[in-house]
Protein backbone atom coordinates (compact mmCIF):
# COMPACT_ATOMS: atom_id res chain seq x y z
CA UNK A 1 0.00 0.00 0.00
CA UNK A 2 1.02 3.49 -1.22
CA UNK A 3 2.16 6.17 1.72
CA UNK A 4 0.24 9.01 1.39
CA UNK A 5 1.55 12.56 1.98
CA UNK A 6 -1.27 14.93 3.55
CA UNK A 7 -1.73 17.71 4.92
CA UNK A 8 -3.94 19.22 7.40
CA UNK A 9 -5.60 22.76 7.40
CA UNK A 10 -7.02 24.30 10.45
CA UNK A 11 -4.31 21.56 12.35
CA UNK A 12 -4.23 23.81 15.74
CA UNK A 13 -8.48 23.25 16.10
CA UNK A 14 -10.38 21.19 18.53
CA UNK A 15 -10.85 19.07 15.04
CA UNK A 16 -7.23 19.97 13.60
CA UNK A 17 -5.91 18.36 16.59
CA UNK A 18 -8.06 15.20 16.41
CA UNK A 19 -6.60 14.82 12.76
CA UNK A 20 -3.30 15.13 14.21
CA UNK A 21 -3.63 12.55 16.89
CA UNK A 22 -5.81 10.27 14.70
CA UNK A 23 -2.77 10.27 12.38
CA UNK A 24 -0.01 9.43 14.45
CA UNK A 25 0.30 6.06 13.71
CA UNK A 26 -2.00 5.90 10.60
CA UNK A 27 -0.99 3.04 8.11
CA UNK A 28 -1.84 4.25 5.11
CA UNK A 29 -0.91 8.19 5.65
CA UNK A 30 2.18 10.58 6.49
CA UNK A 31 0.80 14.34 7.88
CA UNK A 32 3.93 16.52 6.23
CA UNK A 33 1.92 19.66 6.08
CA UNK A 34 0.06 21.44 8.60
CA UNK A 35 -1.92 24.91 8.25
CA UNK A 36 -3.80 27.08 9.96
CA UNK A 37 -4.16 31.42 9.93
CA UNK A 38 -1.73 34.04 9.77
CA UNK A 39 -1.88 34.18 13.51
CA UNK A 40 -0.34 30.89 14.00
CA UNK A 41 1.46 30.42 10.53
CA UNK A 42 5.51 30.12 10.89
CA UNK A 43 5.33 28.85 14.70
CA UNK A 44 6.12 25.26 15.77
CA UNK A 45 2.80 23.38 15.78
CA UNK A 46 3.26 23.01 20.08
CA UNK A 47 3.39 26.66 20.19
CA UNK A 48 0.59 27.72 17.69
CA UNK A 49 -1.47 25.41 19.01
CA UNK A 50 -3.24 25.22 22.24
CA UNK A 51 -3.09 21.66 22.41
CA UNK A 52 -6.24 20.49 24.45
CA UNK A 53 -5.91 16.48 24.20
CA UNK A 54 -4.92 14.12 26.73
CA UNK A 55 -1.67 12.64 24.98
CA UNK A 56 0.80 14.78 24.24
CA UNK A 57 1.63 16.31 20.98
CA UNK A 58 3.01 13.92 18.54
CA UNK A 59 6.50 13.84 18.04
CA UNK A 60 5.82 13.80 14.04
CA UNK A 61 4.45 17.15 13.92
CA UNK A 62 5.33 18.41 17.82
CA UNK A 63 8.10 20.90 15.79
CA UNK A 64 6.56 21.39 12.37
CA UNK A 65 6.06 24.59 10.84
CA UNK A 66 2.60 25.63 10.68
CA UNK A 67 2.09 27.34 7.45
CA UNK A 68 -0.88 28.82 5.76
CA UNK A 69 -3.49 27.30 3.98
CA UNK A 70 -2.67 27.91 0.31
CA UNK A 71 -2.40 25.19 -2.10
CA UNK A 72 1.69 26.05 -2.43
CA UNK A 73 2.51 26.02 1.12
CA UNK A 74 0.57 22.27 1.46
CA UNK A 75 3.62 21.15 -1.06
CA UNK A 76 3.38 18.27 -2.61
CA UNK A 77 0.82 16.40 -0.35
CA UNK A 78 -1.46 13.66 -2.06
CA UNK A 79 -4.38 15.56 -0.47
CA UNK A 80 -5.61 17.68 2.84
CA UNK A 81 -7.91 16.90 5.20
CA UNK A 82 -9.70 20.61 6.54
CA UNK A 83 -10.44 21.52 10.18
CA UNK A 84 -10.82 25.20 8.80
CA UNK A 85 -13.53 27.37 10.59
CA UNK A 86 -16.65 27.35 8.09
CA UNK A 87 -15.73 31.07 8.07
CA UNK A 88 -12.90 31.04 5.91
CA UNK A 89 -13.05 26.97 4.51
CA UNK A 90 -15.04 28.10 1.71
CA UNK A 91 -12.44 29.96 -0.30
CA UNK A 92 -9.22 28.32 1.10
CA UNK A 93 -10.55 24.70 0.40
CA UNK A 94 -11.96 25.58 -3.74
CA UNK A 95 -8.09 27.38 -3.89
CA UNK A 96 -6.66 24.10 -3.20
CA UNK A 97 -9.09 21.87 -4.97
CA UNK A 98 -8.95 24.05 -7.86
CA UNK A 99 -4.75 23.35 -7.49
CA UNK A 100 -5.52 19.50 -7.92
CA UNK A 101 -5.30 18.68 -4.61
CA UNK A 102 -8.27 16.43 -3.30
CA UNK A 103 -9.94 17.76 -0.04
CA UNK A 104 -11.58 15.95 2.55
CA UNK A 105 -13.34 18.23 4.80
CA UNK A 106 -15.35 18.51 8.07
CA UNK A 107 -16.70 22.36 7.16
CA UNK A 108 -19.73 22.78 6.16
CA UNK A 109 -19.48 25.10 2.87
CA UNK A 110 -19.81 22.11 0.33
CA UNK A 111 -22.53 19.99 2.14
CA UNK A 112 -25.11 21.22 -0.09
CA UNK A 113 -22.79 21.21 -3.82
CA UNK A 114 -24.79 19.26 -6.19
CA UNK A 115 -21.92 17.15 -7.09
CA UNK A 116 -20.24 16.69 -3.27
CA UNK A 117 -20.49 13.58 -1.55
CA UNK A 118 -21.78 14.25 2.20
CA UNK A 119 -20.39 11.15 2.70
CA UNK A 120 -20.97 8.59 6.15
CA UNK A 121 -18.86 5.67 4.44
CA UNK A 122 -21.45 3.03 6.30
CA UNK A 123 -24.30 4.61 5.13
CA UNK A 124 -23.99 6.08 1.95
CA UNK A 125 -20.95 4.82 0.28
CA UNK A 126 -22.33 4.66 -2.95
CA UNK A 127 -22.58 8.65 -3.43
CA UNK A 128 -18.71 8.85 -3.67
CA UNK A 129 -19.57 8.12 -7.29
CA UNK A 130 -20.51 11.99 -7.09
CA UNK A 131 -16.78 12.98 -7.59
CA UNK A 132 -17.04 12.07 -11.22
CA UNK A 133 -19.50 14.77 -12.48
CA UNK A 134 -17.17 17.25 -10.31
CA UNK A 135 -14.99 20.04 -12.23
CA UNK A 136 -12.50 21.79 -9.97
CA UNK A 137 -9.80 20.95 -12.56
CA UNK A 138 -9.95 19.61 -15.86
CA UNK A 139 -8.60 16.34 -15.17
CA UNK A 140 -10.95 15.91 -11.84
CA UNK A 141 -7.80 15.92 -9.79
CA UNK A 142 -9.28 17.90 -7.08
CA UNK A 143 -12.11 17.12 -5.56
CA UNK A 144 -13.97 17.67 -2.41
CA UNK A 145 -15.41 15.49 -0.41
CA UNK A 146 -17.34 16.35 3.02
CA UNK A 147 -18.90 14.44 5.84
CA UNK A 148 -22.02 15.75 7.91
CA UNK A 149 -22.27 17.71 11.18
CA UNK A 150 -21.76 15.60 14.26
CA UNK A 151 -25.23 14.91 14.96
CA UNK A 152 -26.03 13.55 11.36
CA UNK A 153 -23.34 11.10 11.81
CA UNK A 154 -24.90 9.27 14.65
CA UNK A 155 -28.08 9.80 13.34
CA UNK A 156 -27.97 8.55 10.08
CA UNK A 157 -25.84 5.54 11.22
CA UNK A 158 -28.01 4.87 13.91
CA UNK A 159 -31.07 5.01 11.76
CA UNK A 160 -29.29 2.75 8.81
CA UNK A 161 -30.19 -0.99 10.13
CA UNK A 162 -33.82 0.10 10.89
CA UNK A 163 -33.97 1.79 7.47
CA UNK A 164 -32.81 -1.02 5.52
CA UNK A 165 -35.02 -3.29 7.24
CA UNK A 166 -38.10 -0.81 7.66
CA UNK A 167 -37.66 1.91 5.39
CA UNK A 168 -38.64 5.27 7.41
CA UNK A 169 -41.03 7.39 7.87
CA UNK A 170 -40.36 10.46 9.92
CA UNK A 171 -38.03 11.19 12.85
CA UNK A 172 -37.63 13.68 16.26
CA UNK A 173 -34.20 14.25 17.16
CA UNK A 174 -33.24 15.89 20.27
CA UNK A 175 -29.34 15.95 20.69
CA UNK A 176 -27.84 17.45 24.06
CA UNK A 177 -24.45 18.01 22.57
CA UNK A 178 -20.94 18.61 23.84
CA UNK A 179 -19.18 21.70 24.64
CA UNK A 180 -16.19 20.49 22.14
CA UNK A 181 -18.35 20.76 18.98
CA UNK A 182 -18.31 24.84 19.88
CA UNK A 183 -14.88 24.40 18.69
CA UNK A 184 -11.64 26.07 21.34
CA UNK A 185 -12.37 28.36 23.26
CA UNK A 186 -16.34 27.64 22.42
CA UNK A 187 -18.96 27.86 24.97
CA UNK A 188 -18.24 31.05 27.58
CA UNK A 189 -17.84 28.68 30.72
CA UNK A 190 -20.34 30.93 32.72
CA UNK A 191 -22.98 30.04 30.11
CA UNK A 192 -22.55 26.13 30.45
CA UNK A 193 -21.04 25.16 33.90
CA UNK A 194 -23.87 23.82 35.83
CA UNK A 195 -26.41 24.51 32.85
CA UNK A 196 -27.82 23.63 29.77
CA UNK A 197 -28.27 26.52 26.92
CA UNK A 198 -31.23 25.00 24.72
CA UNK A 199 -30.38 26.73 21.43
CA UNK A 200 -27.08 26.30 19.21
CA UNK A 201 -27.24 28.62 16.13
CA UNK A 202 -27.69 27.13 12.66
CA UNK A 203 -27.39 23.72 13.99
CA UNK A 204 -31.14 22.30 14.40
CA UNK A 205 -31.61 23.30 10.44
CA UNK A 206 -28.35 21.23 9.52
CA UNK A 207 -29.77 18.13 11.40
CA UNK A 208 -32.96 18.48 9.72
CA UNK A 209 -31.70 18.89 6.19
CA UNK A 210 -28.06 16.73 5.75
CA UNK A 211 -29.56 13.51 6.92
CA UNK A 212 -31.87 13.86 3.63
CA UNK A 213 -28.78 13.55 1.41
CA UNK A 214 -27.12 11.39 3.41
CA UNK A 215 -30.07 9.07 2.78
CA UNK A 216 -31.15 10.12 -0.35
CA UNK A 217 -30.39 8.08 -3.61
CA UNK A 218 -28.07 8.76 -6.07
CA UNK A 219 -29.41 9.44 -9.36
CA UNK A 220 -27.57 8.61 -13.10
CA UNK A 221 -26.81 12.92 -13.40
CA UNK A 222 -24.70 12.32 -10.48
CA UNK A 223 -27.06 14.30 -7.57
CA UNK A 224 -28.90 13.18 -5.11
CA UNK A 225 -32.46 12.83 -4.94
CA UNK A 226 -32.85 14.19 -0.93
CA UNK A 227 -34.82 11.45 0.81
CA UNK A 228 -38.13 13.77 1.76
CA UNK A 229 -38.58 12.43 5.10
CA UNK A 230 -39.94 14.81 7.67
CA UNK A 231 -37.31 15.16 10.67
CA UNK A 232 -37.94 17.82 13.30
CA UNK A 233 -34.94 18.62 15.61
CA UNK A 234 -33.98 20.37 18.89
CA UNK A 235 -29.92 20.79 19.76
CA UNK A 236 -29.03 21.39 23.41
CA UNK A 237 -25.48 22.42 24.30
CA UNK A 238 -25.01 20.03 28.15
CA UNK A 239 -22.00 20.68 30.14
CA UNK A 240 -20.34 17.27 28.62
CA UNK A 241 -16.94 17.25 26.90
CA UNK A 242 -16.73 14.68 24.15
CA UNK A 243 -19.77 12.96 22.76
CA UNK A 244 -23.65 13.80 21.71
CA UNK A 245 -26.19 12.31 22.96
CA UNK A 246 -29.40 12.23 20.81
CA UNK A 247 -32.80 11.03 22.14
CA UNK A 248 -34.67 9.78 18.73
CA UNK A 249 -38.47 9.07 17.79
CA UNK A 250 -38.31 6.90 14.66
CA UNK A 251 -41.78 6.31 12.87
CA UNK A 252 -40.90 3.25 10.45
CA UNK A 253 -42.58 2.35 7.14
CA UNK A 254 -43.17 -0.93 7.93
CA UNK A 255 -46.12 -1.27 10.56
CA UNK A 256 -46.74 -3.11 13.48
CA UNK A 257 -42.89 -4.05 13.97
CA UNK A 258 -41.95 -5.53 16.88
CA UNK A 259 -39.30 -5.08 19.34
CA UNK A 260 -37.35 -8.57 18.84
CA UNK A 261 -37.34 -7.50 15.12
CA UNK A 262 -36.36 -4.15 15.88
CA UNK A 263 -33.66 -5.74 17.83
CA UNK A 264 -32.94 -8.19 15.09
CA UNK A 265 -32.42 -5.35 12.48
CA UNK A 266 -29.44 -4.09 14.37
CA UNK A 267 -27.88 -7.46 15.30
CA UNK A 268 -28.14 -8.57 11.98
CA UNK A 269 -27.24 -5.40 9.87
CA UNK A 270 -23.54 -5.66 8.51
CA UNK A 271 -21.85 -2.49 7.29
CA UNK A 272 -21.72 -2.26 3.09
CA UNK A 273 -17.97 -1.43 3.64
CA UNK A 274 -16.78 -4.14 6.35
CA UNK A 275 -15.36 -6.17 2.73
CA UNK A 276 -13.14 -2.89 2.77
CA UNK A 277 -11.52 -3.91 6.21
CA UNK A 278 -10.32 -0.07 6.50
CA UNK A 279 -8.08 1.05 9.42
CA UNK A 280 -10.44 3.53 11.01
CA UNK A 281 -13.93 1.31 10.41
CA UNK A 282 -14.90 -0.47 13.79
CA UNK A 283 -15.73 -4.51 13.65
CA UNK A 284 -19.33 -2.79 14.65
CA UNK A 285 -20.11 0.65 13.84
CA UNK A 286 -23.21 0.55 15.69
CA UNK A 287 -23.90 -1.18 18.74
CA UNK A 288 -27.20 -1.87 20.32
CA UNK A 289 -27.03 -1.94 23.85
CA UNK A 290 -29.21 -3.30 26.34
CA UNK A 291 -28.17 -1.83 29.86
CA UNK A 292 -31.04 1.14 29.81
CA UNK A 293 -28.15 3.35 31.26
CA UNK A 294 -26.19 3.26 28.70
CA UNK A 295 -24.67 4.27 26.45
CA UNK A 296 -22.77 7.58 28.46
CA UNK A 297 -20.60 10.21 27.07
CA UNK A 298 -18.42 9.63 29.69
CA UNK A 299 -18.24 6.07 29.32
CA UNK A 300 -18.58 5.27 25.62
CA UNK A 301 -17.65 7.89 23.35
CA UNK A 302 -14.18 6.54 22.78
CA UNK A 303 -15.87 2.78 22.13
CA UNK A 304 -13.66 1.46 19.10
CA UNK A 305 -11.01 4.63 19.64
CA UNK A 306 -14.07 7.11 19.17
CA UNK A 307 -15.49 5.56 15.57
CA UNK A 308 -18.46 3.66 16.84
CA UNK A 309 -22.00 4.83 17.42
CA UNK A 310 -23.31 3.25 20.84
CA UNK A 311 -27.47 2.63 20.84
CA UNK A 312 -29.27 2.04 23.76
CA UNK A 313 -32.71 2.18 25.60
CA UNK A 314 -34.10 0.75 22.03
CA UNK A 315 -37.84 0.98 22.94
CA UNK A 316 -41.66 1.15 21.53
CA UNK A 317 -42.69 4.81 21.62
CA UNK A 318 -45.75 6.59 22.89
CA UNK A 319 -45.86 8.44 19.50
CA UNK A 320 -44.57 7.07 17.13
CA UNK A 321 -42.88 3.33 16.41
CA UNK A 322 -39.77 3.38 18.55
CA UNK A 323 -37.88 5.45 20.84
CA UNK A 324 -34.04 5.17 21.72
CA UNK A 325 -30.29 6.94 22.54
CA UNK A 326 -27.70 7.41 20.35
CA UNK A 327 -24.08 8.12 20.98
CA UNK A 328 -21.29 9.49 18.68
CA UNK A 329 -18.41 11.16 19.54
CA UNK A 330 -18.25 14.46 17.87
CA UNK A 331 -14.93 14.99 16.97
CA UNK A 332 -14.07 11.67 16.45
CA UNK A 333 -16.86 9.53 14.84
CA UNK A 334 -19.07 13.45 13.91
CA UNK A 335 -15.37 15.20 11.94
CA UNK A 336 -11.82 14.09 12.12
CA UNK A 337 -12.43 10.13 12.61
CA UNK A 338 -15.44 10.29 10.03
CA UNK A 339 -13.02 12.53 7.45
CA UNK A 340 -10.26 10.08 8.11
CA UNK A 341 -12.18 6.91 6.87
CA UNK A 342 -13.28 8.81 4.40
CA UNK A 343 -10.36 9.29 2.80
CA UNK A 344 -9.77 5.51 3.36
CA UNK A 345 -12.69 4.68 1.28
CA UNK A 346 -11.62 7.15 -1.38
CA UNK A 347 -8.22 4.96 -1.47
CA UNK A 348 -9.90 1.44 -1.58
CA UNK A 349 -12.15 2.83 -3.86
CA UNK A 350 -9.45 4.02 -6.15
CA UNK A 351 -10.20 7.72 -6.30
CA UNK A 352 -7.21 8.19 -4.16
N1 LIG B 1 -16.02 20.56 16.91
C1 LIG B 1 -16.84 19.65 16.37
O1 LIG B 1 -17.40 18.79 17.05
C2 LIG B 1 -17.09 19.66 14.87
C3 LIG B 1 -17.78 18.59 14.34
C4 LIG B 1 -18.03 18.55 12.96
C5 LIG B 1 -17.57 19.57 12.16
N2 LIG B 1 -16.91 20.63 12.69
C6 LIG B 1 -16.44 21.67 11.77
O2 LIG B 1 -15.01 21.57 11.67
C7 LIG B 1 -14.42 22.86 11.49
C8 LIG B 1 -13.43 23.13 12.62
O3 LIG B 1 -14.12 23.15 13.87
P1 LIG B 1 -13.33 23.31 15.25
O4 LIG B 1 -14.32 22.98 16.28
O5 LIG B 1 -12.03 22.58 15.20
O6 LIG B 1 -13.00 24.91 15.22
P2 LIG B 1 -11.81 25.70 15.93
O7 LIG B 1 -11.34 24.99 17.15
O8 LIG B 1 -12.30 27.09 16.07
O9 LIG B 1 -10.60 25.67 14.83
C9 LIG B 1 -10.65 26.43 13.65
C10 LIG B 1 -9.36 26.26 12.84
O10 LIG B 1 -9.46 27.12 11.67
C11 LIG B 1 -8.26 27.90 11.58
N3 LIG B 1 -8.53 29.22 10.97
C12 LIG B 1 -9.35 30.20 11.43
N4 LIG B 1 -9.28 31.28 10.61
C13 LIG B 1 -8.41 30.97 9.61
C14 LIG B 1 -7.92 31.65 8.45
N5 LIG B 1 -8.30 32.90 8.16
N6 LIG B 1 -7.02 31.02 7.65
C15 LIG B 1 -6.62 29.75 7.93
N7 LIG B 1 -7.04 29.05 9.02
C16 LIG B 1 -7.93 29.65 9.84
C17 LIG B 1 -7.80 28.07 13.01
O11 LIG B 1 -6.43 28.45 13.03
P3 LIG B 1 -5.80 29.40 14.19
O12 LIG B 1 -5.57 28.53 15.38
O13 LIG B 1 -4.52 29.88 13.57
O14 LIG B 1 -6.80 30.50 14.44
C18 LIG B 1 -8.07 26.67 13.55
O15 LIG B 1 -7.02 25.83 13.20
C19 LIG B 1 -15.58 23.85 11.46
O16 LIG B 1 -15.92 24.12 10.13
C20 LIG B 1 -16.70 23.12 12.20
O17 LIG B 1 -17.98 23.56 11.83
C21 LIG B 1 -16.63 20.69 14.03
Amino acid sequence: MKNYKVGVLGATGAVGQKFIRLLEDHPWFTVTAIGASERSAGKPYHEAAHWIEDISIPENVKNQIVKTCDPKAMGDVDFVFSGLDAAVAGGLELEIAKAGIPVITNARNYRREAHVPLLVPEVNPGHIEMIKKQSYTAENKGFIVTNPNCVCVPLTLSLKPLADAFGIESIVVTSMQAVSGAGYPGVPSLDIMGNVMPHIGGEEEKIMWEPQKVLGTLQNDGTVKNAGIPIHASAYRVPVLEGHLLSVLVKLGKKNVSLEAAKEAYANWVSPIAHHQLPSSPEHPVKLMENVFFPQPRLHAYSAKGMQVSVGKLRKAGVYDFAYTALGHNTIRGAAGGAVLNAELLVAEGYL
